[in-house]
């Protein structure tokens, strides 16, 4: 009994202080965003301007962190940056944008920007890597997209990359073009675990890859695009943001899945999310237009959860993507679902009568309805989500 008592106290003192060190450092980020003051010892500030920052850009900082598991904040003050970054190492790395609104993604000061896609106007193609602003991977190999049913076939032997990558607040914008001319990604994100909070993904043409063994969380951000722009084979859980319709194309997801040795739920997953047309004068030329996705190969998964809808998605939701007359979608194999979704764009009848689009129900969607529950590491098991920001997406 005693014993029991003295277990209960010391729980509830842990738990008080892992919430209050948590709080602090929730307001104090915020404050070092804001102000500058009271970011965690050892931040290092890029500016391409200010005098006082260590570096003028944002790759000149990360080239300076050391390869091994220490924890590295950099904050970056408002400006545009044109940029690659390529981030390959394991340690926590934090990437804070300079703002005076920390919890909105459309008042965004910090861009890093960069106009590529996988050609050139000479008609010489790369792997859509190439083409990124933000790159996280431990080697070319595990970002690179390749091609095939499974992709570029990236060495068993490849480490992990970056345990715990955190951005707050900063757009990530290609511009390659002003419409679908070819992949041109804004972010590449594989063999990692990382969070997006109030950030922006703005291109036309596979926007957000998130790769092979690629874990990323987003949380009140904005993703833009027209086609596929939500693709990849990894995991994306993107929660309470907005998606945004620059037109239309393909679909907005378009997931490769992989046969593993262990059950795995590599897929997207919008929940709590607006869709909609990009603005007012893009939207009338989109109406019933745009797809919810297409099975980049028959293990597609995606879920559209309890999400906003609006005029712009086709009455059947989903679509199957053929290639020479041969549908690659499957029935009972590949996943293109919605739950719980409203708005005009969604049209129960509709979706109802597609042979590909997937309406849940309450006990369909269980095994997909928290992070913790689709986030895997690279040997199938569930359940680590601590590189997450509970504190901010809790709010
Ligand atoms: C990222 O950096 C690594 C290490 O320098 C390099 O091997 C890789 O080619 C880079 N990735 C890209 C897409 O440039
Ligand atoms: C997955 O496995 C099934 C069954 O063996 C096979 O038919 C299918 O082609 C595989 N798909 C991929 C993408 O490897
Ligand atoms: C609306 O979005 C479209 C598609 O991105 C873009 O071409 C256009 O410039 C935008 N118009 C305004 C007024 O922002
Ligand atoms: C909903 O879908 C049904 C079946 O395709 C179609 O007949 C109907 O016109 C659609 N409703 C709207 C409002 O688009």
């Amino acid at each position: 009994m005693h014993r029991f008592h003295l277990v209960a106290l010391l729980a509830l003192i842990w738990h008080t202080v892992i919430v209050h060190s948590a709080a602090l450092a929730h307001v104090s980020r915020e404050q070092c965003q804001v102000s500058g003051k009271h970011c965690p010892k050892g931040t290092i500030v890029v500016s391409a301007t200010e005098k006082h920052a260590d570096f003028t850009t944002v790759q000149a900082a990360i080239e300076s962190l050391p390869q091994d598991d220490s924890a590295h904040t950099v904050l970056i003050l408002a400006g545009t940056y044109k940029e690659q970054v390529n981030i390959t190492r394991a340690g926590p790395v934090t990437l804070l944008g300079q703002t005076s609104c920390p919890e909105d993604a459309t008042k965004n000061k910090v861009t890093l920007t960069w106009a590529a896609a996988n050609h050139d106007n000479t008609g010489k193609s790369v792997d859509n890597v190439f083409s990124s602003v933000l790159v996280v991977a431990p080697t070319l190999d595990s970002s690179l997209t390749g091609a095939g049913p499974s992709g570029f076939p990236v060495p068993e032997d490849t480490p992990f990359g970056n345990k715990d990558f955190r951005a707050y607040n900063i757009d990530f914008t290609n511009n390659w073009a002003e419409y679908s001319d070819g992949p041109a990604h804004a972010l590449s994100f594989s063999r990692a675990n990382g969070g997006f909070y109030y950030c922006g993904f703005y291109s036309y043409q596979d926007t957000v890859y998130v790769g092979k063994l690629g874990n990323a969380y987003f949380y009140k951000s904005i993703l833009a695009g027209q086609t596929d722009f939500l693709y990849g084979f990894g995991t994306a859980w993107i929660q309470s943001s907005s998606v945004l319709l620059r037109g239309c194309g393909g679909g907005i997801t378009a997931w490769k899945g992989t046969n593993t040795t262990f059950p795995n739920k590599y897929g997207v997953y919008i929940v709590d999310s607006d869709v909609r047309a990009a603005n007012a004068s893009i939207a009338p030329s989109i109406v019933g237009a745009c797809a919810l996705g297409r099975p980049w190969n028959e293990l597609h998964r995606s879920i559209f959860a309890r999400s906003y809808e609006d005029g712009s998605i086709q009455s059947n939701g989903y679509i199957d993507w053929i290639i020479s007359g041969v549908g690659r979608y499957e029935k009972g194999v590949t996943l293109m679902a919605e739950y719980n979704d409203d708005g005009p764009g969604f049209n129960r009848t509709g979706r109802i009568e597609s042979s590909v689009s997937t309406v849940l129900d309450r006990k369909g969607y269980e095994p997909f309805d928290e992070p913790r529950k689709v986030f895997q590491d690279p040997k199938g098991r569930f359940g680590d989500v601590s590189w997450i920001d509970w504190e901010t997406a809790r709010k």
